[in-house]
């Protein structure tokens, strides 16, 4: 099996090149269904992309990668269409479930695994169904799949999520894409993502507004050939940033939107982080006199959960204790034992993590639970007292482009073996 070895203490300087966001491009990908021709740009070259691709194929779309152009083309020309997702390609990948609107939407009929429990939380889909269900699907669940049909096709409705969700708020606006009517979404996600899915989605000729969490969807989809650009991944941004501030004589960052990370930035200011930002531009510099802080995961514009194992190693070098109350996903303190057997003074109790520091990390042979608790350990590595050497690295492939690369662009001491 493949591991991941870093000799850390090392002091990194240089530029970061940004990938674009996975989490946009993966709905984004799955609103290709609607249209005829569609180019978008800026995708990562992860894992994660190639599986939802890999699911578009098999539901007879055809797609072009273009790795220079860092693009690929889709074209669903409507024949040979199989309004499935196999469990095979749903079980690596939640965002598989995305395909049920859209498929819903566009064909009247889909049959999806259910994604099941990954190492974060149970993570249902019944927000997901409520909305379907809400603008008119009929959905059975059945042998492990969900079963929804729209015989006379969707018809807009008002839609209040019980809770916020991201991923039920993507699938509710790519359904309402061909209800009859408007659609109104209440309670909605407004994640920068969904405000790109958006964007999407408006350029194929909808007509939708966001005023605070309420959405409406109106309008016809003129399929048309269209060319988006995706966003950038304020995630893989918000990781590069505290892998500065721990170890950097300079790092600064291209391809980036800082309107997208106020949060973040707000959160890592207070800690004592030194910086200097522009709109488009960001320099790190590794901080010393960190201050301790107490921060909460919120839906955006909170304090994201796919950075709340990040920050947490930027508070093992703070001074006192800080506190992270993670308020998203139940299970999502995984990267903590590890931490621990590496020096890390950390202690939990329900969803609170509370972290003493400042602690010398020491290097240990770790193991990767899930994507942001991998590159949680990633950044321990790069502080930590000799070699940290990381197991089930697919994790980190499933999400981080190059992230190997771009660190030794930065002269950290990292390789694959
Ligand atoms: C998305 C992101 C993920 C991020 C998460 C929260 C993608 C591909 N993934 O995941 O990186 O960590 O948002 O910002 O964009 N829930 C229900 N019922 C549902 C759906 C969700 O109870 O039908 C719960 C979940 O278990 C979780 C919470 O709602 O506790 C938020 O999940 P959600 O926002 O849906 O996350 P995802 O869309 O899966």
């Amino acid at each position: 099996m493949r591991k991941l070895l870093i000799e850390g203490k090392k002091t990194l300087s240089g530029s970061i090149e940004i990938s674009g966001s996975k989490n946009s491009t993966l709905p984004i990908l799955a609103a290709t269904i609607l249209n005829n021709k569609t180019v978008i740009k800026n995708i990562p070259y992860v894992n994660d992309v190639f599986t939802m691709v890999d699911l578009l194929k098999f539901i007879g779309l055809k797609c072009h990668f273009l790795k220079k152009q860092k693009s690929i083309q889709i074209t669903n020309d409507k024949t040979n269409i199989n309004t499935v997702a196999p469990y095979k390609l749903v079980k690596t990948m939640r965002a598989g479930v995305l395909v049920l609107g859209p498929l819903l939407a566009k064909y009247k009929k889909a049959k999806v695994s259910l994604p099941g429990g990954c190492a974060i939380g149970t993570r249902p889909v019944d927000l997901h169904l409520f909305a379907l269900k809400k603008l008119g699907a009929k959905i059975k669940i059945k042998n492990g799949y969900i079963i929804a049909s729209a015989e006379k096709g969707l018809h807009g409705t008002n839609i209040k999520f019980p809770n916020i969700s991201v991923g039920a708020t993507e699938n509710a606006l790519l359904a309402s894409a061909l209800a009859t009517g408007t659609t109104v979404i209440e309670n909605c996600a407004i994640e920068p993502e969904i405000q790109d899915l958006i964007g999407f989605l408006r350029k194929m000729g909808l007509k939708i507004t966001i005023l605070g969490r309420k959405i409406s969807v109106s309008g016809k989809i003129e399929p048309k050939k269209i060319s988006h650009k995706v966003i950038s991944d304020r995630i893989e941004l918000g990781t590069y940033l505290i892998a500065g501030a721990l170890t950097s004589k300079k790092i600064t960052f291209k391809n980036i939107d800082t309107s997208f990370i106020k949060k973040e930035i707000e959160t890592l200011k207070t800690m004592g982080v030194k910086m200097n930002i522009k709109k488009n531009y960001i320099e790190v510099f590794r901080s010393n006199n960190l201050k301790k802080i107490n921060i909460k995961t919120q839906p955006y514009p909170g304090f994201p959960t796919d950075l709340q194992a990040q920050i947490m190693i930027l508070m093992t070098q703070a001074t006192g204790q800080s506190k992270i109350t993670e308020n998203i996903f139940e299970n999502r303190f995984m990267h903590v034992p590890e931490l621990r057997r590496m020096g890390a003074k950390i202690e939990i109790r329900n969803n609170v993590a509370n972290i003493s520091g400042p602690s010398s990390l020491t290097g240990a042979e770790v193991m990767a639970t899930d994507l942001r608790a991998s590159v949680s350990l990633v950044l321990a590595g790069l502080i930590a007292d000799k070699r940290t050497s990381i197991n089930r690295i697919y994790h980190l492939e499933r999400g981080y482009q190059d992230l190997e690369k771009k660190l030794k662009n930065c002269k950290a001491s990292i390789k694959k073996v």
